[in-house]
C-alpha cells in the first residue's frame, strides 16, 4: 500500500510562523503522529506532500522511509495528491491521510483498508451533530454513495446531511492518475477537489464503500490553537485512561501530561500535575508526588519521588527517596536506597548504595561510594572556568556541612570531613580532614542601630 499524507496547507488560523503540521501535540509535531500511525500499517511507499514551510517540514520529519512531494501552490486536495503520483507504486492502493489530523487510530484505518480491498474506493465517513464546514456524503435511494459535496457548493438540502467526509480515503492507484487529471476547479473555492474523484470512480464502474471510525475525535483536524488544545486534552485523556487500565493510580486523570512514553510497573501511583517527557519507566510500587517533571528516566521499584522534583536523563535504583524539590540532571545515577533531598542537584554523578544528600547540595561530575553522608550545603567545585573535573568519594565517607570539594580530588574510604572544610588535596583512607580556622569572640562589639528619620 502507498500512503500519502497531505501537509502543504499554511494553517493561517494558527497565527504562527511555524507551519501548521509542525505544531506540537504531546510534545511532537502533529505530522509526526500521523507518520507514526502510517508506519504501523507498513506502507511500501510513504509520501508527504509539502508546500508551506516545506524546508522546515522536511527537516522536522525527514527519515529514510519518508519521501516528499512538493506542492508549490495549494490548488486543492486533488491537486495535492497529484503531486505525489510519480512517487507511488501503481500496483497497490493509495491511502490518503492528513498531516493535521493526528489522532486517527490504526484500527480505524485498517477497517477502511479492509472494506476497500484492492479494487474499491473507500471513504472514511462519520455522522456528526454539527456537519457545518465539512464535505457531505450524498447517497442514492439505495444508500450507495453518489458524490461528496463541499459545504460551500452544497444545496440547502445537502447541507442537512449529517454524514461527513473525514477526508481520509483509499483508492486504487492505477486509475487515480486519469481521475485526478480530469478534475475541474469550477467550484466555490476554485480548487481541485479530491472529493470529486468519487464521481470519477463511479463513472469508471469502481464501487465506492465507506467505513466509520471507532470514535469521532479520531477524525478531528487542527485549524486553530483552540482545536489544537482540544486535541491535546483528548490525547492526554486517552493516555491517562490507558494508564488507569494498566493499573496505575492517577490522583486526577485530568492532571497528568505524557509527552512521550510512560511505562509503569504494578501499583504505581502518580499525584497531580506531573509531566512525563521522552521515555520514562517507573518500576513496581513507585510513587510520584505532585508537580514533578520527569524526562528520559528509569526509576526502580519502591522509589518515592516527592513533590516538585525534576528529573532528566537520570536513573534511580530501588527504594530511593527523592525530593521534595530535588533535581537530577543528565548522567545522575542513584543506587538502591539512596536519598536525595530538597534543593539538591545531581549531575553526571553516581551516588552509591544507601548514600544520602538530603539538603542544599550540588554534586556534579562525581563518583560517590556506598553509605556516604553528604552534609547540608556541600558543593563539588567541578568547574575551573575552563574544564570540568571529577570528584571521587569512596565508601563510608562522612562529609560535614558546608564542605567544598575542589576537583579533581579523591577522598579515601571512611574519611571524615569536618564541617566547613575546603578539600583541595586528596585525602587518604580513614583520616579526619579539616581546615585550620580560628574562632574569635569579642566583648566590645555594638550592633549598629537604625537611625530615626
Ligand atoms: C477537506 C475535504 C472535505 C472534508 C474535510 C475534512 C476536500 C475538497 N474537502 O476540506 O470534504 O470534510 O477536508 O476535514 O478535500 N491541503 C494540501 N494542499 C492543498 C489543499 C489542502 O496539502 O492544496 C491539505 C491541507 O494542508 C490539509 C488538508 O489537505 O491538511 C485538508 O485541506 P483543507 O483545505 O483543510 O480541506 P477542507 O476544506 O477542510
Ligand atoms: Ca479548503
Amino acid at each position: 500500500m502507498n500512503i500519502v499524507i497531505l501537509a502543504a496547507g499554511m494553517g493561517k488560523r494558527m497565527r504562527s510562523a511555524l507551519p501548521k503540521v509542525l505544531h506540537p501535540l504531546a510534545g511532537r509535531p502533529l505530522l509526526a503522529h500521523v507518520i507514526d500511525t502510517a508506519r504501523t500499517l507498513s506502507p511500501t511507499r510513504l509520501v508527504v506532500v509539502v508546500g508551506h514551510g516545506a524546508d522546515k517540514v522536511r527537516e522536522a520529519v525527514g527519515a529514510p522511509d519518508v519521501q516528499f512531494a512538493l506542492q508549490d501552490k495549494q490548488l486543492g486536495t486533488g491537486h495535492a495528491v497529484q503531486q505525489a503520483l510519480p512517487l507511488l507504486d501503481p500496483s497497490v492502493p493509495t491511502l490518503v491521510l492528513y498531516g493535521d489530523v493526528p489522532l486517527t487510530r490504526a484500527s480505524t484505518l485498517t477497517r477502511l483498508i479492509d472494506a476497500a480491498g484492492a479494487e474499491r474506493y473507500g471513504v472514511l465517513t462519520v455522522t456528526v451533530d454539527d456537519p457545518a464546514g465539512y464535505g457531505r456524503i450524498v447517497r442514492d435511494a439505495a444508500g450507495k454513495v453518489k458524490k461528496i459535496v463541499e459545504q460551500k457548493d452544497a444545496s440547502e438540502e445537502e447541507r442537512r446531511i449529517a454524514e461527513i467526509n473525514t477526508g481520509i480515503v483509499i483508492t486504487p492507484t492505477r486509475t487515480l492518475e486519469t481521475w485526478l487529471a480530469s478534475l475541474k476547479n469550477d467550484n466555490a473555492q476554485g480548487e481541485f477537489y479530491l472529493t470529486d474523484v468519487v464521481e470519477r470512480a463511479i463513472d469508471s464502474g469502481v464501487e465506492v464503500v465507506t467505513a466509520q471510525p471507532d470514535a469521532e475525535w479520531e477524525t478531528l483536524g487542527v485549524n486553530s490553537k483552540i482545536q489544537l488544545a482540544e486535541l491535546e486534552r483528548i490525547h492526554q485523556r486517552n493516555v491517562a485512561n490507558a494508564l488507569l487500565d494498566a493499573g496505575v493510580t492517577l490522583m486526577d486523570p485530568a492532571r497528568i501530561d505524557v509527552r512521550g512514553t510512560l511505562e509503569c510497573g504494578a501499583d504505581v501511583s502518580i499525584d497531580v500535575n506531573c509531566v512525563f517527557e521522552g521515555r520514562v519507566t517507573l518500576a513496581d510500587n513507585v510513587t510520584v508526588g505532585p508537580n514533578c517533571v520527569i524526562r528520559d528516566a528509569t526509576i526502580g521499584a519502591g522509589t518515592r519521588i516527592d513533590a516538585y522534583t525534576h528529573i532528566e536523563g537520570a536513573s534511580a535504583g530501588a527504594n530511593v527517596v527523592l525530593g521534595p524539590y530535588a533535581r537530577l540532571r543528565p548522567g545522575a545515577k542513584l543506587s538502591d536506597e539512596a536519598h536525595v533531598g530538597n534543593f539538591v542537584e545531581v549531575k553526571n554523578a553516581v551516588l552509591g548504595h544507601g548514600s544520602k544528600a538530603n539538603h542544599l547540595t550540588y554534586i556534579g561530575d562525581s563518583d560517590i561510594g556506598a553509605r556516604v553522608n553528604v552534609g547540608a550545603g556541600t558543593i563539588t567545585c567541578n568547574y575551573d572556568g575552563a574544564n570540568k573535573h571529577r570528584t571521587v568519594i569512596e565508601d563510608d565517607v562522612f562529609i560535614g556541612s558546608d564542605t567544598q570539594l575542589v576537583a579533581p580530588v579523591r577522598v579515601g574510604r571512611g574519611v571524615t570531613i569536618a564541617a566547613g572544610t575546603t578539600v583541595w588535596k586528596d585525602v587518604a583512607e580513614g583520616e579526619l580532614v579539616l581546615n585550620e580556622k580560628i574562632q574569635i569572640s569579642k566583648t566590645d562589639y555594638k550592633r549598629p542601630v537604625k537611625k530615626k528619620s
